[in-house]
């Protein structure tokens, strides 16, 4: 470009002091103009790249054009092409165009953290930071900064939008952010904006055939490259879904505010990490922890009050119709009832007893009657003060129940006192509820006007959040069914302990089809990539619709109707599908009738030290081993879909020079879920670190087992 002014001095006179002001100035606005063109043709555009750790992800990021795009490539290939960022607002100048990078900066980290409870004690971070100051070149003086993280497992970037001139409350009304990824791989989802929230068998489609979905949303590409998109740390903001704008062309879709208003924020915030977890192989996205690492560290201190373990329930009774939640002849929880259960949880070493019902509001159509719920009044034949007496002496807690229906406002209304109630009666943990029957979350606003909200927008994170910090006021641990979904926060809320948030075990008892063989194969690389899931398994009459007597009117007494796993495989989901509290979900009674194998439920722990996922595929079979956060006792879970398989297990995880005896629980010759379920081998065998355990799976079949070490036995003279 020097070469351009000065050929044009050369054809002036330098001779004429006014030709030479000419000159100057016209070389002035030549030069200007020069220097804008590579704006516009991209010519001149930054573009910024940076690795992984361990280098095999590469991030790209340009502005080429006045567009902000990023690039990922893992082993070379790309795995998302370059993809659109920014922001638009409803009253204020968005970032979507006319945008130029104007500042790098780059940091590391690798450090460990501990975890008061979780799949691992410790979890390594290991990173590398990119930092873009992005200003806009049009329009009022703005900019905003994105944060990129790599880690050897995948990235996570979030915008940040600091105070600054022309903001301050902001309406969000678009996140441009787009995930293109090859069309032709295939994808696991379950559908968004749906009734049933997330709670939808998951669909095995073509990337390219993808509709609107929710996250995480995880994907194989043809080259076998295994990725799930997902989000941490969403506080709020609306959740992300994916909607695709061309086949392969996945945008951030964000649950939108009744008003239609994506997020109503201020100056300064800043957005949820947006989360691409990657791996070679499937087991890769199992051992990631990247949602968790991207979360703020605990926020509570103290949390030593926060109790792991099993607990059982007033509830399975209500599922399969025995009992009922209203007070009517055959109310579920009264305190005789809740006595038993706590009689059976001692008996057993379980935490707690979880009442579903003891509380005013059940009866009548209460999936649309949330406003009658009352957090504090039981009913006549359920006494909370003689059931916390009672779980004192038998070392065993009431876990509480709020059931909202969806009525927000009612139960923020009484979150206080609700909460206080549990407190002083020795509650550690409340199981919250958000069944709405297709209306959505009822919110009644500033102008007592009733609203209908989505359960996974800015409002339902909010209220979520604030019920988290509100409990851990009292030292209450939080378990939300039909919850907003699970982004990693219970690192920085270790109160935050489970929640549903998919199909869980109450399909088994009433849905038409309940849980497909497949689904928990699938689960493990789909949903449970967000953290724990409260599924409740544990369920030993595997044909609960198929006895007496139960109300004939609700009888589907037909094969499809039968829980779709071997007995073996309940015992599975303990391992395979984690959460701090699980639920030993079927009734006492049938537990009675295998106690043989009711022996694995007992020995299981919900806490662990370490946890290795050993092999799987989507949708088709998965292993892991974890290890007892308070022994040295390694527990493995194995399972597969609807095909029956050899799984082969390498013991390498076990400590070298020492002996274990394995005992397993599998499926018995000839099981299948449909045909002989209960069909189930327990046996001992020895094995060290150097041995591979093949164990032949039935049909929706699976496999537990208790490693426990050994002492050599003393050399006989
Ligand atoms: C749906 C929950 O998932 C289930 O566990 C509970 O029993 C019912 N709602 C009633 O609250
Ligand atoms: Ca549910």
């Amino acid at each position: 470009m020097d070469s351009v002014i000065n050929r044009l001095r050369l054809v002036r006179n330098p001779a004429r002091t006014k030709d030479i002001v000419v000159t100057r100035a016209l070389g002035l606005i030549l030069f200007c103009c020069l220097a804008l063109i590579p704006a516009w043709t991209g010519a001149w555009a930054k573009t910024v790249t940076a690795k992984s750790p361990d280098k095999n992800i590469t991030l790209t990021v340009s502005d080429r054009d006045g567009f902000l795009t990023y690039t990922v490539r893992f082993d070379d290939e790309v795995l998302v092409s370059p993809s659109r960022l920014g922001l638009l607002f409803k009253d204020h100048h968005g970032f979507d165009r006319d945008l130029k990078i104007t500042q790098v900066k780059r940091t590391q980290a690798d450090n460990t953290w501990e975890q008061p409870w979780g799949e691992r004690q410790f979890v390594r971070d290991h990173h590398r930071e990119l930092t873009l100051d992005v200003t806009s070149m049009a329009g009022p003086a703005r900019m905003m900064r994105l944060r990129f993280r790599l880690f050897n497992d995948g990235i996570g970037f979030r915008y940040e939008v600091p105070d600054q001139d022309h903001f301050g409350a902001v309406d969000l009304i678009d996140e441009r952010t787009q995930f293109v990824v090859p069309s032709a791989g295939t994808a696991w989802s379950i559908p968004t904006r749906g009734w049933n929230r997330y709670e939808y068998h998951y669909d095995t489609t073509p990337v390219g055939d993808l509709t609107s979905v929710h996250t995480p949303m995880t994907f194989r590409t043809p080259s076998g490259i295994h990725a799930a998109i997902h989000e941490a740390a969403l506080v709020d903001y609306s959740a992300m879904s994916l909607k695709p704008v061309r086949p392969g062309v996945l945008k951030a879709d964000l649950s939108p505010w009744s008003d239609g208003i994506l997020v109503k924020t201020q100056t300064p915030f800043q957005t949820p990490w947006r989360t691409i977890q990657i791996s070679r192989a499937a087991t890769g996205l199992l051992n990631s922890d990247l949602i968790l690492n991207l979360n703020e560290p605990n926020a509570l201190g103290d949390v030593s009050w926060v109790e792991t373990g099993k607990y059982a329930g007033i509830w399975w009774a209500m599922h399969v119709r025995d009992r009922s939640w209203g007070n009517d002849t055959i109310h579920g929880a009264t305190t005789e009832e809740t006595k038993r259960y706590m009689d059976f949880a001692a008996e057993n070493d379980f935490i707690g007893v979880l009442v579903e019902g003891w509380n005013i509001g059940w009866d009548g159509d209460w999936f649309n009657n949330g406003d009658l719920f009352s957090f504090t009044k039981s009913y006549p034949d359920f006494d909370i003060e003689t059931i916390a007496d009672y779980g004192a002496q038998k070392n065993v807690r009431l876990i509480g129940h709020h059931e909202t229906s969806g009525d927000v406002t009612n139960y923020e209304n009484q979150l206080d006192d609700a909460l206080t109630l549990y407190a002083e009666n020795g509650v550690r943990a409340v199981k919250t509820g958000y069944v709405a029957d297709g209306g959505g979350i009822e919110r009644i606003d500033e102008n007592g006007i009733r609203q209908y909200e989505w359960h996974d927008g800015q409002f339902m994170v909010d209220h979520h959040l604030k019920v988290v910090r509100e409990a851990a006021k009292h030292k209450i641990a939080v378990n939300p069914h039909e919850p907003v979904k699970d982004t990693g926060l219970r690192r920085t809320y270790p109160n935050w302990v489970s929640r549903e948030g998919a199909r869980g075990s109450e399909y088994d008892a009433w849905a038409v089809p309940p849980n497909k063989p497949e689904h928990t194969a699938i689960l493990p690389f789909t949903r449970m990539l967000s953290g724990p899931m409260d599924y409740t398994p544990g369920i030993f009459d595997l044909t609960p619709n198929e006895r007496a007597p139960l109300r004939k009117d609700m009888l589907r007494n037909s094969v499809e109707s039968r829980i779709q796993t071997t007995l073996a495989k309940q015992l599975a989901l303990y391992v395979v599908i984690y959460s701090p509290i699980q639920m030993v979900a079927d009734l006492p009674e049938n537990y009675a009738k295998h106690a043989d194998a009711f022996q694995f439920i007992k020995d299981v722990p919900a806490d662990w030290s370490d946890s290795v996922a050993i092999n799987g595929e989507v949708g088709d079979f998965v292993t892991f081993a974890r290890k007892d956060r308070n022994s040295n006792h390694w527990y493995v879970g194995t399972l597969t879909d609807e095909n029956a398989r050899s799984i082969s297990i390498p013991l390498d995880f076990l400590d070298s020079g020492k002996t274990y005896r394995a005992e397993l629980y599998r499926d018995g010759p000839d099981a299948h879920w449909k045909t002989n379920p209960y069909a189930i081998t327990i046996e001992d065998r020895m094995v060290t670190a150097r041995d591979t355990l093949t164990l032949p799976l039935g049909a929706s079949g699976g496999a537990a087992i208790r490693l426990v070490p050994v002492e050599a036995k003393p050399a006989v003279n």
